[in-house]
Order: structure tokens, then C-alpha cells, then sequence
């Protein structure tokens, strides 16, 4: 069976005992539970405690202080109390949502004084991992050589289902998982407890949770105050509860204590979070299809969303506040996959995977592993054209504003009105009402109108037409071009204000055929019916092999150590505090400081307008116990500071722990030449952002005067 030989291929790996040499330094993000293989190794670069410090199910250990917080980022524990820090990016959504222009938390900051002021978060939750286990055994159990992939699933499915059912049923607030790693050779069950009552206690105001925004972001140097203040609350016996004015702070098994002894270059670091996404064992064609096709076209629609939300932006401030979380995750990966792009064709990642390619398939002869690149290179090229198809169709016609909510719309009522008899008219108005309100606080049919001309055109004259909906064609020959269409769907569709559609909203005859709706239903429709189905099946396939190719590529370096690609679960990514030279000539020094905030302050310029109160701190350098004094004298604040930690997507948020286990900061971004690390790290440029705790600390103390925060926390000397 796949799994015993997968285990021989590890064991191998470990009694080789030369298996950290070959790693290069620094990459990895290791599961806690299987720390022990690497302890000895971040003991030796200086880690001071012991693997049952990091994970443990029979104490309290670090694990029970951090949160897969909102199901996309990392959050840390900080107090007797509940208190919970993670990036003001994290909780941007929290926010904004409770942002007007009378109330614009986004722009002031917010900091409830006590605890009546504290916000509480439809929707908001954090998961604690209770404990996780290898599951491989049971969940293959049933499976018989020979079956194919779809079969193999559906044992896979069953078995984790039966899994978690169980693990669900033991407690109160517990939410299972089981997850595959290695492309499937091994299986976790992931055990959470998960806390919905998660409240907003203080964010700065953007110029300082934000500062530099969208032209200092995924780059270093860094001046940014990432962090938002949340709290956990519980029922009185300190069990989950959805919100309730009675519940109460919930209590940890584990809080962080906090050290502002501050950093230097060379000091160990630890981040512990929920890194979302890697490919780092994918074969050359993947990395091809990504960097030379996928990442260009993406890059290109975004482009023009994003200079269609500045135009409006600059112009209203409704407008910027309505758009600022939108643009500001259009703009995330748009300028991330720009880095990761360019950083893997420095590396020259595609042509060393072609010869690392080259010399397995010459190991492989005779064996299992014979001719699997020469299947997965023949699947590849298969992929692409629907790949390709996907990915223009995901950044084009699936971004329209409008489409989405007309067929969201009508999904939720046809299915709530067909689904049970027993639905009451008034409750689910109620509900479609709440829906139809969360969307047009925040929608500007201008830049929705424009962003869908400039998108469909692009769509037409990049998309080959048996690679497009029949409607679409249909559609072209009809209007002539996307800018007619655009004058005709915005003018005709009733989702077109909230005035229209709210004289409407109750006919289903005509949300029905609605041109909105009926543009989403076509793509929909296409999407599902033409195009997934082939993905599906191609990459089952390419699944298929993977397996096997990752099991080979094990066996094919015992002396290497591998860990799985990240799955937003828990991981353990450690290594120091370190610089880097990003180009010839250059190097960056580790550390940022408040000099260089006052460098970059502009009041001319959105991103780099500084509060006028940290100006006058700056000014009469009133900086408390957070203030350090350099060689020459002068004093300052440290801000932020660059690790060779491995992190991804998912890792914002995250602790940044030191040698003895303290919290020195919060992980936030990677470096812009780094950004390929979820692909292929390369030690010389792959550096991860954090925000210095006394950076924080700082603010909470001397801008926000939420000193009754700083006296829930603990601090050491360490
Ligand atoms: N780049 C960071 C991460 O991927 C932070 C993004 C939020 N900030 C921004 N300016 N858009 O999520
Ligand atoms: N900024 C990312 C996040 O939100 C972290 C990263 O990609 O390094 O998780």
C-alpha cells in the first residue's frame, strides 16, 4: 500500500541522520507535533526550550496561545484575558465594516476605553488547535491497490468524514479536519476549538496600521504598524458561545509573554502560525505555466481594476472608503506575483527543476517511478489551454461586482424558497435585505462599469473563442464590444442601485432575467459545465502522480529533509534575525526605526502621511520605555525587522517568538525579492516582515493612551 512504502521512503530520511545538512538553511515549515526530528537543529542556531514547550497535548504549551485567525491569517493570545493580537491587514475587514464617514475607524484608529466598548464581529471567529494526529491507517482503510483516483477519494472522503464526526462529538466548539499531506501519502486529523465571539478592541489609524499602504507593501525597508487588537470572548464555564452581551474574556491555557529587550542581527526567531499555500515539489512545467503564463495574464487584468479604483478613489473619500479592503486585496497579489515572477526567473527556478528532472528520470529507470515526468508533462500540456481559460475567467468576467451579487442573489432566494416549506417569508427578507445592505454600502457602479469594459475586452482579444462561453461570442457579435455591452448590462440591470433593485427584488421573473444575472448564470453555467470538469480530471491525475513523484523524490534524496507544502495548518518555521542585499550594491540592514518614518513623512502623499501626534512625539522624542538609544546617541523606536523565517500567505499575524519562547513581534509580509519562496526558497533573498513589539507597544502607550491594555500583559526580561 502507498502509505507503508511512503513511511519506509521517511524512515530512511531520518536514520540517515545527515538530513539537515542537505536542507538549505533556514527553509521549512515543520508540523509541531513532529518537532522532535528538528529540535536538536533549532536548539543549536539557539532555541532555549524543548519540543514539549512548542506542542503538547498533556500541558500547556505555545501552541494553546495562537488562533488560525478568520480562516486566513494567524493571531496570538497575550493576556490572562483574552486578549488577541494579529495584523490591522487581518482585521481590516472588521474595521472597515464598522467605518463610515462619520465614524472612520479606518482613518482614526479605534480603541475601546473599557470593556462595554469592545466590537463584536458577525462572522469573526478564531480556531485553537486542540491536537492533531497521523491518521493515514484509517483514513485509507478500505483502499485496495488498483482502484482508481475516484475511488480512492471516495474512500479517503468516507473515512475523514467518520473521523471527524467523531472527533466533533467529543466537546463543545470542536471542529475536525483531516488533511493530506505529501499529495496524499499521509493523512492528519486536526482537532480545534473554535471561538466565534471574537471582538474589536483597538486598531491604529491606517496612516500608522498601513503606512506606506500599497507602495511600501511586500517590500523592505518597512515602516508599517501592522497590528489590530481583538478578544476572545467565552460562555461563563469559558466554553465557545456564538455573541452575547453575557458572555465573558476567555480564559487561555497559554498566554504570550512579551519581551522588548528588542533584537539584533543574528538572534533566533520563531514563527508559529497557519501558512496557507506552498508548491515547492512541482515539476518544471507547473513553475513554466505559473511564472511565464498564469502570473503575466493576472498581473495584466489587475492592472487595469486597480487604476479604474485609484481614478475614483483620489476623487471621493466615500469612494476610498468604500473601496479600501476591495482594492487593497486586488492589490496584494497583484503585486505579489510580480515579485515571485521575477524572483523565479533570477533564480533560474524552471531550468534547475529541468535538470533536477533530468537526473531523476535517470535514477527512476527500472523502477516504480519510470516515465512519471514524461505522464506529468503530457498532462501538463494537456492543462493548459483549460488552465488558461480558468484563470482569464477568474480575473475577468467573475470579478464583475454586480454579476456576483445578482447571482448570489438569486441563488439564496430560489434555493431558501424551494429548499423547505418550512422557510419563513419574513425571516428570509430579513436576510436577503441584510445581504443587499452589506452590498451596496459599498459598491460604486463607476468603477464596476468601467473595470468590466476594460476587463471583457481584454477577455475578448486574449481568449481564443472555443475557449469562451457561447454567450459570450454571442454577446460580442451582438454589441459590437465590451464598452456597449458594459452602456447596456449597467443601464438595463435592476441590481444597478439599490433603488431599482429594492423595487424589484421580490419578482423572480425578472431578477431572473436580469442581464447581470443572466451573464453570471452563462459564465456559471460554461465554467462548470465545459471547463471544470476537464481541470478536475486532468489534475486528479496529475494528483495521482504527484504522489508518486513526491515519494520518489524522497527516495531519490534520502539525505534531504522534507516537509510538507503548507495547508493552513499549524506550522513551526524558524531561523534569525538577518539582512539581505537585494542587488548589486546594496544591503539591507535588519532593523527600521521611527527615523525613517519621519524620512518617509509626506503629508502631500496618502501612504506617507503621518499622524501629527507622532510627529510631535517624534519631535520631543517622548518614547517612554519603548525608546532605544544607538551607538551615536540618538535615540528612537524601533519599527519593524526582516527574518530568514519561511512563512506564506496565511502566516500574517503570526507570533514572532525569541530563543525563550517571547513574544518579540508580529509577523506581517515577506520581502518583495523573496516572494518566490512559495514556490522555491532561496536563502539569499527570502525574508519574512515583522512588526517589533515595541513598535506596538509604543503606539498602544503613547498615541492611543490605552494604557489599561498594556496592564493586562505580562512582561519578561528575556
Ligand atoms: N502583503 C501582505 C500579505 O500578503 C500584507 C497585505 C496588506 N497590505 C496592503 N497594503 N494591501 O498579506
Ligand atoms: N501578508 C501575508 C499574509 O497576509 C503574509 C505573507 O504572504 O508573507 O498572510
Amino acid at each position: 500500500m502507498a502509505t507503508n512504502k511512503f513511511l519506509l521512503a521517511a524512515g530512511i530520511a531520518v536514520s540517515c541522520g545527515l538530513w539537515t545538512a542537505e536542507l538549505k538553511a533556514d527553509e521549512g515549515m515543520w508540523l509541531p507535533s513532529l518537532i522532535s526530528e528538528r529540535i536538536s537543529d533549532m536548539q543549536s542556531k539557539g532555541f532555549k526550550l524543548s519540543e514539549e514547550d512548542i506542542y503538547s497535548i498533556n500541558q500547556a504549551s505555545l501552541k494553546d496561545a495562537v488562533v488560525l485567525f478568520g480562516g486566513g491569517c494567524t493571531g496570538e493570545v497575550i493576556s490572562p484575558e483574552g486578549l488577541l493580537l494579529t495584523n490591522h491587514h487581518c482585521g481590516y475587514r472588521q474595521i472597515q465594516q464598522h467605518s463610515s464617514v462619520e465614524h472612520d475607524y479606518l482613518k482614526d484608529g479605534f480603541w475601546a476605553m473599557s470593556r462595554e466598548e469592545e466590537l463584536p464581529n458577525d462572522g469573526l471567529y478564531v480556531r485553537f488547535l486542540e491536537r492533531m494526529e497521523d491518521v493515514t491507517a484509517a483514513v485509507l482503510k478500505g483502499y485496495e491497490d488498483g482502484m482508481t483516483e475516484i475511488q480512492r477519494d471516495s474512500v479517503v472522503n468516507a473515512n475523514s468524514a467518520m473521523l471527524t464526526e467523531k472527533a466533533e462529538a467529543e466537546g463543545k466548539g470542536l471542529k475536525a479536519d483531516v488533511e493530506s499531506l505529501y499529495y496524499g501519502n499521509q493523512y492528519f486529523l486536526f482537532i480545534y476549538r473554535e471561538y466565534s465571539d471574537v471582538r474589536l478592541v483597538g486598531a491604529p489609524p491606517s496612516s500608522i496600521g498601513k503606512f506606506g499602504g500599497d507602495t511600501d507593501n511586500w517590500m523592505w525597508p518597512r515602516h508599517t504598524g501592522d497590528f489590530s487588537i481583538f478578544r476572545i470572548y467565552a460562555d461563563k464555564d469559558n466554553n465557545p458561545a456564538p455573541y452575547s452581551a453575557d458572555n465573558v474574556p476567555y480564559k487561555p491555557k497559554k498566554f504570550f509573554k512579551i519581551s522588548a529587550s528588542g533584537v539584533e542581527e543574528g538572534d533566533f526567531t520563531f514563527i508559529y502560525g497557519f501558512p496557507g499555500k506552498t508548491s515547492e515539489y512541482i515539476m518544471s512545467e507547473g513553475v513554466r505555466y505559473i511564472s511565464e503564463i498564469s502570473d503575466p495574464s493576472k498581473i495584466g487584468l489587475r492592472t487595469m481594476r486597480l487604476d479604474i479604483q485609484k481614478k475614483y478613489m483620489d476623487e471621493s473619500r466615500a469612494v476610498r472608503i468604500q473601496y479600501s479592503s476591495k482594492n487593497a486585496s486586488v492589490a496584494n497579489s497583484w503585486k505579489k506575483w510580480q515579485g515571485e515572477m521575477k524572483g523565479i526567473r533570477r533564480l533560474g527556478t524552471v531550468a534547475a527543476k529541468q535538470e533536477y528532472e533530468k537526473r531523476f528520470a535517470e535514477w527512476a529507470k527500472g523502477t516504480e517511478y519510470e516515465g512519471i515526468l514524461d505522464r506529468l508533462d503530457t498532462l501538463y500540456a494537456q492543462l493548459e489551454p483549460y488552465a488558461y481559460a480558468a484563470d482569464w475567467y477568474n480575473e475577468s468576467a467573475a470579478t464583475a461586482e454586480i454579476v456576483k451579487f445578482a447571482t448570489g442573489y438569486m441563488k439564496k432566494w430560489t434555493e431558501q424558497m424551494f429548499s423547505s416549506s418550512t422557510v419563513r417569508i419574513e425571516e428570509l427578507g430579513r436576510e436577503m435585505e441584510k445581504m443587499a445592505s452589506a452590498f451596496y454600502k459599498d459598491y460604486y457602479l463607476p468603477i464596476d462599469k468601467e473595470s468590466f469594459a476594460a476587463v471583457m475586452t481584454a477577455y475578448a482579444e486574449n481568449v481564443p473563442e472555443n475557449f469562451r462561453p457561447e454567450y459570450f461570442n454571442d454577446g460580442l457579435r451582438k454589441f459590437g464590444n465590451a464598452e456597449v455591452w458594459a452602456d447596456s448590462l449597467f443601464g438595463k440591470s435592476v441590481f444597478a442601485d439599490s433603488l431599482s433593485f429594492r423595487t424589484w427584488k421580490d419578482s423572480l421573473s425578472v431578477i431572473c432575467n436580469d442581464p447581470a444575472t443572466e451573464f453570471g448564470d452563462a459564465f456559471g453555467k460554461w465554467y462548470k459545465d465545459t471547463i471544470k470538469p476537464v481541470t478536475d480530471s486532468i489534475n486528479r491525475e496529475i494528483t495521482l502522480l504527484y504522489r508518486d513523484y513526491m515519494r520518489g523524490q524522497m527516495e531519490f534524496e534520502p539525505q534531504k529533509s522534507f516537509y510538507p507544502d503548507a495547508n493552513l495548518t499549524l506550522r513551526v518555521a524558524y531561523g534569525h534575525i538577518a539582512g539581505y542585499s537585494p542587488s548589486d550594491g546594496i544591503y539591507y540592514t535588519p532593523v527600521s526605526t521611527l527615523d525613517g518614518i519621519m524620512e518617509k513623512d509626506n503629508p502631500e502623499i496618502f501612504d506617507y502621511d503621518v499622524p501629527q501626534r507622532l510627529r510631535e512625539i517624534y519631535r520631543e522624542k517622548d518614547f517612554g520605555r519603548w525608546g532605544v538609544t544607538d551607538s551615536e546617541g540618538n535615540k528612537t523606536v524601533p519599527v519593524c525587522f526582516i527574518a530568514t523565517n519561511h512563512t506564506s500567505g496565511g502566516n500574517s499575524g503570526s507570533p514572532a517568538i525569541n530563543a525563550e519562547g517571547n513574544l518579540i513581534g508580529i509577523n506581517f509580509d515577506r520581502v518583495w525579492e523573496g516572494t518566490m519562496s512559495d514556490i522555491s526558497f532561496d536563502p539569499a533573498f527570502c525574508r519574512n516582515i515583522c512588526v517589533d513589539i515595541r513598535y506596538v507597544l509604543f503606539i498602544i502607550d503613547r498615541l492611543a493612551g490605552a494604557h489599561h491594555l498594556i496592564d493586562e500583559m505580562v512582561f519578561t526580561e528575556e
